[in-house]
Order: structure tokens, then C-alpha cells, then sequence
């Protein structure tokens, strides 16, 4: 019997991990947002894992998502209590977690979306934990062939967590498969070619699909319909960044002055993984300077040096504000063409860089086009408006 879809992916590999509790299985191409823009982020790809993050690598590693999952693994949360911030969502997800683990079912599928690196990944893996399943992780352009998704979906086990990364990438033939899966757990394969060709409905295991996305917009309705709960994730604010940066530090073991943990969170663009990230650069000039405590002087100098401001506006975020009121007095300028007059892709200026921008109020987004705000202009020391 011929069966045009079949098979399970040969790239997902991994073993569960006593550690982990819940097992974590990733199959995934590069991050875009790894990439692109953040110049910090490259120093983060470019680093040696610290050993005190190798933790965990045997279900992680031989992907090319695995370096950016492995390093962010011994920060991340594991379970709800321990995750800082995002109250409602929080309460939402907990009450959904606790009377699906009461039926012994498997969890509605959830869509969670909004800016990268607000801790979507994390919160898969943090229900898998409370609800005691597996978590398998993948992310859309991974899931190229319908061979690809039949074979995750075929290998799932009972109430197993299924997370997919930029799940507005998905193509057509993949959407399609999964809607009778998150449906009634088939799977609807064709069978034969032409004439002969028929579909076989398979069974699956009840799953949960826990898809993220930043392009909540992107996806098409019938799948967004499919999802039993839709939450967005806000930026954190500082209270819960400075909480968010002690611990990290603590579990770092490195030592922060007063006031240092807060002048992290003012950088991090309300990101904890760019505070993470800050947090292991002024690690790396403390450790040089010979430094015991870090104090928020060393923060200032060490986020300086990589070229963050005090409000943490980065090397891209200035170049964006800078073009649109030299080139253009401030705007209205059309994302089309800033995204040109910088060499960037629209779609990563629209969905990485402006939301902090808009969300400091750096920038307003009107029909005819990005304008720089008067506060913009005060932060960049830049002249008032004619
Ligand atoms: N590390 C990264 N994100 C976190 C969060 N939301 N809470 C605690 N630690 C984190």
C-alpha cells in the first residue's frame, strides 16, 4: 500500500530526561529571530555554552534549534509557580491545567502569540511539566513535507504536548492534516495516485497542539478556530524583569549590588531573554575586570559596550528612529520603504523591532506610515520637530 504521507520525521530524535521531568523532544530549523537585527544575538549564538548550562543536552542536541534551547535551559522556569509574570495568562492556563488533569484528558490546544522571546517555547514546556506529558518541539518551516507532520503526529503518545514554533509558517498540505487531528485525533491520508487514490482515516492519540506565533494575524481561521484557548503574551513589566533577572543570577551565581538587577531590566526591552542574555555579557566583563559583585555602574558599562542604551534601544532600534527623522523629518514613512532605506525584511522590522519601539511610544504606526514621536526625539537628544 502506497501511503503518499507517512512515515515519521528521521530529524526528531531525543530521550526523556529525569532533570527535565517532562520529556522534551525538539526537531527545528534556525530561529529567524536569532538572526536578525539584535546584534547581541549573534554574540549569543557565537559563545561557548557555559557548562553550567550543558545540562539536559541529550534530548537537546544534534538540531539546529538545540544551542538556543540548551543555553536557555537552565534559566527557564519550570513550572507555573516559578514563572514570573504574566498574571493572566498564568491563571488562565493553571485553571485549564488543573480540570484537564481532573478528567485525565488531554489539554485543549493553545495558541500563544506576541512578540519573541516573552517566554512562548517556555510555557510549553512548563505545561508539559504540570501536566506531567511528554513536549515535543518543532517549529513550522521544519514541517516542510506532509511526511514531516504525519510522522510527529503518528509517533505522539496519549495527552503528549506537541509545540510548534511560528505556526503562521505552516503550508497548506500540513494545515490540512492537522485539522482533523486537533478535530477528532485522525489523520486523513491519501492513499494511491490519481484515479485509484483514496483517503484512510488513522487514528491518533488525544494530543494537545501548542502552536506560537508573533503573527497571531497570519494564521487562517479555520486554524486559529481550532485552538480551545488563545492568549497573548504581554512585555513584562520592571518589577517583574528585576525578578526575572535575580533569579537568573542567582542560579548563575552571581552576586548583584542593589540596584544592578534593575538596571538590567531597564535594558531588556521588556524581554526576559534578552535579559538573560545581558545579564551573561555583564557576566563576562565582571569575570575579565576580576569583579566579585556586580553593580549597576558594571551593568551601564558592560550593556554600553554592546551598544544598549539606558532605555534599551539597541544598534537597529536607533538606525530605524535615526532614518525616519533624518530621511524624513520624522515621518510618515511607509514600512516598505524603511525597511529598504535599512536593508531589513519588513516583516522582522514589523514583528522584532517596532513593537518595543510602540510600546515605549517611540513610534506611533498610522495609515500613512511610521512617525517618530516627540519622545523619540527627547531620547535621541534629537532637535523638535519644525
Ligand atoms: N526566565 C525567563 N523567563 C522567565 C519567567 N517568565 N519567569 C522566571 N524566569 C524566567
Amino acid at each position: 500500500m502506497a501511503i503518499v504521507s507517512s512515515g515519521p520525521s528521521d530529524r526528531a530524535s531525543g530521550k526523556g530526561s529525569s532533570r527535565l521531568g517532562s520529556r522534551r523532544l525538539v526537531d527545528a530549523q534556525p530561529h529567524p529571530y536569532d538572526s536578525a537585527l539584535d546584534p547581541a544575538a549573534g554574540l549569543d549564538r557565537a559563545e561557548a555554552a557555559d557548562p553550567a548550562d550543558s545540562a539536559g543536552a541529550a534530548e537537546l542536541s544534534g538540531t539546529a534549534e538545540a544551542p538556543r534551547l540548551l543555553r536557555e535551559d537552565t534559566l527557564r522556569p519550570r513550572r507555573l509557580g516559578e514563572y514570573i509574570g504574566q498574571r493572566e495568562l498564568k491563571q488562565v492556563l493553571a485553571i485549564a491545567v488543573e480540570a484537564t488533569r481532573n478528567r485525565g484528558d488531554a489539554l485543549d490546544h493553545v495558541l500563544l502569540y506576541g512578540p519573541p522571546g516573552l517566554g512562548k517555547t517556555t510555557m510549553a514546556l512548563v505545561l508539559a511539566e504540570e501536566l506531567g506529558v511528554r513536549c515535543r518541539i518543532t517549529s513550522a518551516p521544519a514541517l516542510e513535507r506532509p511526511r514531516d507532520i504525519v510522522g510527529l503526529l503518528m509517533n505522539l503518545q496519549p495527552r503528549d504536548l506537541l509545540f510548534i514554533d511560528e505556526i503562521h509558517r505552516l503550508n497548506r498540505v500540513a494545515e490540512e492534516l492537522l485539522y482533523p487531528a486537533m478535530e477528532d485525533c485522525r489523520l486523513d491520508l491519501t492513499v494511491g495516485k490519481g484515479t485509484t487514490a483514496r483517503t484512510r482515516a488513522v487514528p491518533l492519540a488525544p494530543f494537545t497542539l501548542v502552536g506560537a506565533t508573533t503573527r497571531a494575524g497570519a494564521l487562517s481561521s479555520p486554524l486559529r478556530d481550532r485552538f480551545g484557548l488563545i492568549q497573548r503574551l504581554e512585555f513584562y513589566d520592571l518589577p517583574d524583569l528585576q525578578a526575572i533577572v535575580e533569579r537568573a543570577a542567582g542560579l548563575l551565581k552571581l552576586e548583584l549590588a542593589g540596584d544592578a538587577a534593575i538596571e538590567v531590566a531597564r535594558r531588556c526591552r521588556g524581554t526576559p531573554r534578552i535579559a538573560n542574555r545581558l545579564l551573561r555579557r555583564v557576566r563576562d566583563v565582571a569575570s575579565v575586570r576580576g569583579h566579585a559583585c556586580i553593580d549597576a555602574a558594571l551593568v551601564a558599562e558592560a550593556l554600553s559596550l554592546h551598544r544598549v542604551d539606558a532605555r534599551g534601544l539597541d544598534a537597529s532600534d536607533r538606525r530605524l528612529l535615526q532614518l525616519l527623522l533624518e530621511g524624513y523629518g520624522g515621518g510618515p514613512v511607509g514600512l516598505e520603504t524603511l525597511a529598504a532605506g535599512l536593508g531589513e525584511d519588513p516583516v522582522t522590522l514589523e514583528t522584532v523591532v517596532e513593537p518595543f519601539l510602540l510600546q515605549l511610544g517611540f513610534l506611533q504606526r498610522t495609515p500613512r506610515g511610521r512617525i517618530a514621536t516627540a519622545a523619540a526625539r527627547e531620547h535621541l537628544a534629537w532637535p523638535e520637530a519644525a
